[in-house]
């Protein structure tokens, strides 16, 4: 595991858009996409390195990490509405290239089953992104995920429908339920990028990064992956041990190796 910390949110983006493009710009990519506040900037930078750099995702396919239970793709707060609007309407990506989840699909555990088949048949996902809960949550693999659960439905925890109805109309609920790739899915994919900012963030970092491999905080199982680059800001590093190391790594880290 690789931890990469930078003085801002703008830097984590920076550099979490310099691994998606390296990647990308390398061949044919099949991308996972996450959710959520976090990425936002991420996304910002790559439309942006599309408009003026010439970076095209015509020959990327996205993988979305998790969908609400009873929300059709046409409901604005819908993950498929969301990625859409965020990222990938705003480049060059086919229209049968983004892949998710069916949130009112009538059999949930076939559903869940059809987008395993769907990411195995892709040849899986080479780059993902993730964010992760206050509660530690990856996707949304709330505490006490099977580490090597695969896709199906979960029951949000009322502290993450608390921390989600900021993106909800007045009045309107969060869903209870949600379909998610498992961790073993999300640990399926060949490079994870974790992504977190702000000291909201730090206590669920720092459990991730450097407590126990327990279901009781889901992103600790990235610790089981070969290939995971962890890319915080300063604030969301604040409660790490290891900080000091982290930075001296990264410092020396040989131009050569890469993200
Ligand atoms: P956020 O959510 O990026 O909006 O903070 C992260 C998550 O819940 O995975």
């Amino acid at each position: 595991m690789e931890i990469i910390i930078l003085p801002t949110d703008l830097d984590v983006a920076g550099k979490a858009a310099d691994a998606i493009e390296e990647q990308v710009r390398s061949g044919p990519t099949n991308l996972g996409l996450a959710t959520g506040l976090t990425p936002l900037a991420t996304y910002q930078e790559l439309i942006e390195r599309h408009r003026t750099g010439g970076l095209s995702f015509a020959n990327t396919k996205a993988f979305l990490l998790d969908e609400y239970v009873g929300l059709p793709a046409t409901h604005p707060q819908s993950y498929h509405s969301v990625i859409r609007r965020e990222f990938t309407g705003r480049v060059d990506f086919r229209a049968d290239a983004v892949h998710g989840l069916k949130g009112t699909a009538a059999d949930l555990a076939a559903e869940a089953e059809r987008y395993e088949n769907v990411l195995e048949a892709s040849g899986g996902v080479d780059i993902q992104i993730l964010g992760i809960g206050t509660d530690g949550h990856v996707g949304f693999n709330e505490p006490m995920s099977s580490l090597a659960s695969r896709t199906r439905i979960k029951t949000l925890t009322q502290g993450t429908r608390q921390d989600n109805a900021r993106f909800f109309e007045d009045g309107e609920a969060v869903p209870d339920h949600v379909l998610t790739q498992g961790l073993g899915t999300i640990l399926s994919a060949r490079h994870l990028l974790l992504l977190a900012v702000g000291e909201s963030k730090a206590e669920a970092v720092a459990a991730a990064v450097e407590g126990p491999v327990a279901a009781v905080c889901p992103a600790s199982a990235l610790q089981l992956h070969p290939h995971v680059t962890v890319i915080i800001d300063e604030a969301a590093a604040s409660l790490l041990n290891h900080r000091e190391y982290y930075l001296d790594t990264f410092t020396r880290k040989p131009a050569w190796q890469g993200l």
